[in-house]
């Protein structure tokens, strides 16, 4: 069992020690294989096919086992390292910590977004982006330039809610803890909240299916893995997930939805194998 740690406790070694481990993996192409990984499962609800990432139940399992893996790779560099988390209701500066030189680095210049400080930096030569959904070749970001991030409020409107998912499944349901902290819950098209809206908060390359293009991208699905997590403390006689038997072949969501015993792609394990696990816990 290791400790995956709020990255406003890293020590200075801690936070060389991630970094390092994130430019290795970099520099071995493997860490491209993630990002390709994402996009490639990057199907939404106007999209044909299975939804297995995205806007469906499985956003939570797909997203613990995609992490673990990533984390694996991390620890086969550089042994015992562990994927840190950002709360970003505690966390709302984009100037703090976590977007200094000595860690993610900063936000992206006028004109062209693109991060100019910090080990990501393209000039840094350490961190190309050669997959992703835009032209981009260097890391952008637009730090807090588009709307604020979510508050505590509006996170525990979320956790507060006692299902885990509900019918249809997908970005449309107003009720579900699942959908409500995914973000398309609640409002109107385009009016995102908690995961959603931390992506459109970092913006640049944090949009989109490329998405893990930023390192931060680990940090903030480290803190939504840790809120299935206390959402299940929360709601012990919950379903933890759901659906929970296979959709009927009438359902027009048949096909484009797993339940909690059917294999999610690409790694082969279901949702229920995935509801608790013993591997780390959170500091
Ligand atoms: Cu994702
Ligand atoms: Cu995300």
């Amino acid at each position: 069992m290791y400790t995956r740690k709020n990255q406003r406790d890293l020590t200075g070694g801690e936070k060389r020690k991630f970094v390092d481990a994130l430019l290795k993996l970099k520099r071995s192409g493997r860490y491209d294989e993630f990002v390709e990984v994402h996009m490639k499962y990057y199907v939404a609800d106007g999209e044909e096919g299975l939804r297995v990432g995205h806007m469906t139940p499985t956003f939570f399992p797909w997203h613990r086992q995609f992490l673990l893996d990533f984390e694996r790779a991390l620890q086969s560099v550089s042994p015992g390292v562990t994927v840190p988390y950002w709360n970003w209701t505690v966390d709302t500066s984009p100037t703090g910590s976590l977007w200094a030189k000595d860690f993610l680095g900063g936000t992206g210049r006028d004109g062209d977004r693109q991060v100019m400080t910090g080990p990501f930096a393209y000039e840094s030569g350490d961190w190309p982006v050669s997959v992703s959904v835009t032209r981009s070749r260097f890391l952008t970001r637009d730090l807090g330039r588009r709307g604020s991030l979510p508050s505590r409020r509006e996170l525990n409107w979320a956790m507060d809610d006692p299902v885990y998912d509900v019918a249809p499944w997908n970005s449309l349901p107003g009720e579900g803890f699942r959908n409500k902290v995914e973000g398309w819950a609640g409002g109107r098209r385009g009016d995102w909240r908690n995961h959603n809206r931390v992506h459109q908060w970092v913006g640049g390359l944090m949009n989109g299916a490329s998405s893990p293009n930023d390192p931060v991208f680990w940090l903030h699905h480290s803190f939504m893995d840790r809120l299935w997590t206390q959402w299940q403390r929360k709601h012990p006689k919950a379903h933890f997930y759901l659906p929970r038997r296979p959709l009927r072949r009438d359902d027009p969501q048949y096909g484009r939805v797993l339940s909690a015993d059917e294999p999610m792609p690409p790694f082969g394990k279901r949702p229920s194998e995935l509801i608790t696990q013993n591997v780390y816990r959170y500091a």
